[in-house]
Order: C-alpha cells, then structure tokens, then sequence
C-alpha cells in the first residue's frame, strides 16, 4: 500500500505478519546465503516461526522500538532492512539489512538505507546509527563503508553464530556526517 521506489521495478515495503508465508518462502530461497550473518535464517523456518518473527517486529514498531521493511524486486520479495534498534529518547538506533545474492550489486540496500537514515535523522531526530557487523563479512563492510559509515570499534568475542564465538565490528554514522 506504502512503497518507497528503489529503482526500476524495485520497491521498499512495510513487511507485516500478514505476509508470513511469502516471508517464510523467501527465506527458504535465500537461507544459505544468510546463514553465516544473519541469525533469523536459522530461527524461520516455517509459517509459524515467520510469523513470530514479523510479529516481534509489529510490536516493536508499535512501541517505536524497531521496524522492518522488504525489497520487491518485478513483485517477489528478494531482501529487506531493518531498525533492529531504535531508541528515539536516547537518538541511537542500528541498521540490519540483507539480501538474496540474485539482488545483489544492485545498489537496492545501499538506496533503502539511505532512506531510513533520511528519516531516522531528519524526521525522527536520530544524532547516531550503527551498523554491526562480523570483521570477515566483506559484503556487508563493503556496504556500511559505501553508505558513509566509519569503523568505530570491534567488540571481540561477542557474539555467536553457528555455535562459533565471533567478533563484531561498529560502524556508526553521527548526524552531520
Ligand atoms: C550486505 C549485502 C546486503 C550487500 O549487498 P549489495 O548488493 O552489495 O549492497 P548494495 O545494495 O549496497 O549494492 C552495492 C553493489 O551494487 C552496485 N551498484 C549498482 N548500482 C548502484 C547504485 N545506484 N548505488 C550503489 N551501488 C550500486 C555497487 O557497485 C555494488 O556492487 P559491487 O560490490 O560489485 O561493487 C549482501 O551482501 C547480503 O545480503 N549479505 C548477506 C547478509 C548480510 O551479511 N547482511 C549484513 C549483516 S551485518
């Protein structure tokens, strides 16, 4: 109902329970590209589980405390973003984006995050984003360094992925950057 052109074909979308089960297809089709970045490819695995997951951000939304959006591409949804964060008392909130390897190298989540920043900062008076990411993903640097973030830090040993302790960087954009 609400879209955000992308580009040609492409579209930003709200992504809400009532699409589970084109969320839980779509992560069917892409799981193994996301596996070892992304934990939600591990915890959708059917209808329900997509649904749980949608419904988690529909009621974060609802208290203003993150949001998540898809990328259609000709009509199938092929990726998304999301404000895994979003602390509008404190103005920091964190970026999560992905997509399926056929969308890729499209510029699609380099203009849907442009976006977000947009808003998140001119309209909803954001003074910090972060974007987190695993030092060996060279995709996702590549995209947060393209987008304008800087590398602030990187938290050693804290996360696990794949039952693997792991690193995680922090890339930041202030407001004014
Ligand atoms: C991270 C990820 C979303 C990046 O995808 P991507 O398509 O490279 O990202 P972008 O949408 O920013 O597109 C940039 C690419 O499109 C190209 N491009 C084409 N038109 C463009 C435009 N108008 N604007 C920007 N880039 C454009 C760029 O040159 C770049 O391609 P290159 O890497 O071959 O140089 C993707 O690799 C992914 O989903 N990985 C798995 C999930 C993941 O790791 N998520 C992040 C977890 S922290």
């Amino acid at each position: 109902m609400f879209a955000h052109v992308l580009g040609e074909n492409a579209e930003l979308r709200p992504l809400e329970p009532w699409q589970a089960e084109e969320f839980a297809r779509h992560v069917d089709r892409v799981r193994d590209d996301l596996l070892p970045w992304i934990p939600f490819a591990r915890m959708v695995v059917d209808v329900d589980s997509a649904r749980a997951f949608l419904q988690s951000y529909a009621d974060r939304q609802a208290a203003d405390g993150g949001r998540i959006y898809g990328i259609w591409v000709d009509g199938a949804l092929v990726g998304g973003v999301l404000f895994r964060v979003f602390d509008a008392a404190i103005g920091v909130c964190e970026v999560g984006v992905w997509l399926g390897t056929e969308a890729r190298g499209r510029g699609l989540v380099t203009k849907a995050v442009r976006h977000m920043i947009d808003w998140a900062m001119n309209v909803r008076g954001m003074a910090r984003v972060e974007w987190r990411c695993d030092p060996e993903n060279a995709n996702s640097r590549a995209a947060a360094k393209r987008i304008g973030f800087t590398h602030e830090a990187t938290l050693r040993g804290s996360w696990v992925i794949e039952g693997e302790r792991r690193d995680e960087e922090i890339w930041v954009l202030l407001k004014g950057e």
